[in-house]
């Protein structure tokens, strides 16, 4: 979406240290896969913790539009699907998110059919969906293409022995919620691990799934007849933990967030500590704090989890942009997650790419400017490099921040930081 004048825009002063005590939300990427997964029964499933945030809106009008009934307050979300008769998700709403494509496995699961349409690129790189695809016709669906459309039916999956080529995340939940109704057993070989996998089993299990080995690479179900709904508290955003504890580091304050259990960032939290920072770690809780002068680089690989988690390269980045020395920030999950860096340059970063590799030359003063958000994570980093520029930093294109983040500039007010938003008339820092 290209920036418009009318579109809000964050304006960050750096300076202020950032103080005291910030809750996460639930986190963004379980709550989407629990919503889809409440198709996999006709009843009202409720969920609590849901972050208001834009994504989890758009997966809302994807059931409103199969027909289900969704209502969201207070971060409760309720989802009835008794009314569901369509198996379409459009293009309109794929495109805008590609978490979309998480209603195919239990829209075949249930129903028998799903067409989705195809999410095509995105500013991440051609995040493709062969790995989904393979798996559902290792249990039995047909897949067909065409017109933009994926279509996938079968009378009655079959549960298969999958053997995913990448632990993708994506493809584990699609297959899971897929494999939960299916005939027989499914074993996922190579699954994915991440924390919001588990959450995902969590919640399926308690609508009646049998499924053994949620957060190892081997996931074992055994198919049911038929799920109900059932009520699930959404665990919480390791994510948005991990970027306000940069927040706090980096403007050399102390940060601690609360409703995270720090397992679920161990390899960050290592980092974190090696570039200097200290880090203390509660039951559900992990703070934050250190002397950003003292900061020194540190070379960091994303991996699919436990590995160091690609969603916080970009902060980390900005965090390696101060810090002491040169730091190596190698990619392995998504190609062309680099496209902020540009950005963080205009900012004063010394930073070189090559391939998915970039060379952070640390050490340096940033000073605000005007840059845009190229995708969500980048947002964040570039509100987080702000927060220490000198002068003001005017952040364009902000509705990346607002599909995963949920009262992003707020929390860090409640900090202390010095951030607002804002309609800019003249199209320059006010
Ligand atoms: C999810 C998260 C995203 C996170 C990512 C990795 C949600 C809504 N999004 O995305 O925030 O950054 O996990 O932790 O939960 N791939 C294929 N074929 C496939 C599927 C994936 O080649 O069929 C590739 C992708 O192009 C990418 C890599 O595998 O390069 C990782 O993708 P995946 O783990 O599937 O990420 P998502 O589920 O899309």
């Amino acid at each position: 979406m290209p920036d418009h004048p009318a579109e809000p825009r964050l304006l960050v002063r750096g300076g202020p240290e950032l103080r005291g005590q910030v809750s996460v939300s639930g986190a963004k990427n379980s709550a989407l896969k629990l919503m889809a997964a409440s198709l996999l029964a006709s009843g009202v499933s409720v969920l609590h913790n849901v972050p208001d945030i834009q994504d989890v809106g758009t997966m809302k009008e994807v059931l409103e539009h199969l027909g289900a009934v969704v209502q969201f307050s207070d971060a409760t979300l309720t989802v009835d699907t008794r009314a569901v008769r369509s198996h379409v998700a459009p293009y309109e709403l794929v495109q805008r998110m590609r978490a979309s494509i998480q209603i195919m496995g239990p829209l075949v699961a249930r129903f028998g059919h799903a067409r989705v349409a195809m999410p095509g690129g995105c500013n991440l790189g051609p995040r493709k969906i062969d790995i989904h695809l393979r798996g559902l016709t290792d249990m039995g669906a047909v897949v067909d293409s065409e017109h933009g459309f994926v279509e996938v039916s079968a009378k009655k999956l079959k549960g298969a022995s999958v053997f995913l080529d990448y632990p993708s995340v994506g493809a584990t939940e699609n297959l899971l919620m897929a494999a939960v109704l299916a005939d027989g057993v499914t074993v996922l070989e190579n699954a994915a691990r991440e924390p919001e996998i588990v959450d995902l089993c969590k919640f399926l299990m308690s609508m009646g799934a049998e499924i053994e080995g949620a957060g190892s690479s081997t996931i074992r179900v055994t198919g049911v007849e038929e799920m109900v709904s059932a009520e699930h508290t959404v665990l919480g955003d390791r994510i948005e933990a991990g970027t306000f504890l940069i927040a706090g580091a980096l403007t050399g304050g102390e940060v601690e967030v609360n409703g995270i259990h720090p397992h679920v960032l161990e390899l960050f939290l290592s980092k974190l500590r090696s570039a200097g920072v200290q880090v203390q770690e509660g039951t559900r809780s992990i703070k934050a704090s250190g002397d950003p002068r003292t900061y020194r680089a540190v070379d960091v690989a994303t991996l699919p989890f436990p590995g160091f988690p690609t969603d916080l390269q970009a902060q980390m980045m900005t965090l390696l942009s101060v810090a002491d020395g040169v730091s190596l920030v190698t990619e392995n999950v998504f190609e062309q997650r680099f496209g902020f860096v540009d950005e963080l340059i205009r900012l004063g970063a010394d930073i070189r790419v090559d391939g998915n590799h970039a060379v952070v030359t640390g050490g340096r003063a940033l000073t605000g400017a005007i840059v845009r958000c190229p995708d969500l994570r980048a947002g964040a980093a570039l509100a987080l490099a702000g927060l220490v520029a000198e002068g003001c930093t005017e952040l364009r294109e902000i509705h990346h921040i607002d599909r995963g983040y949920e009262r992003f500039e707020e929390k860090l007010r409640s900090l202390g930081a010095d951030i607002e938003r804002s309609v800019v008339e003249d199209g320059g820092l006010v």
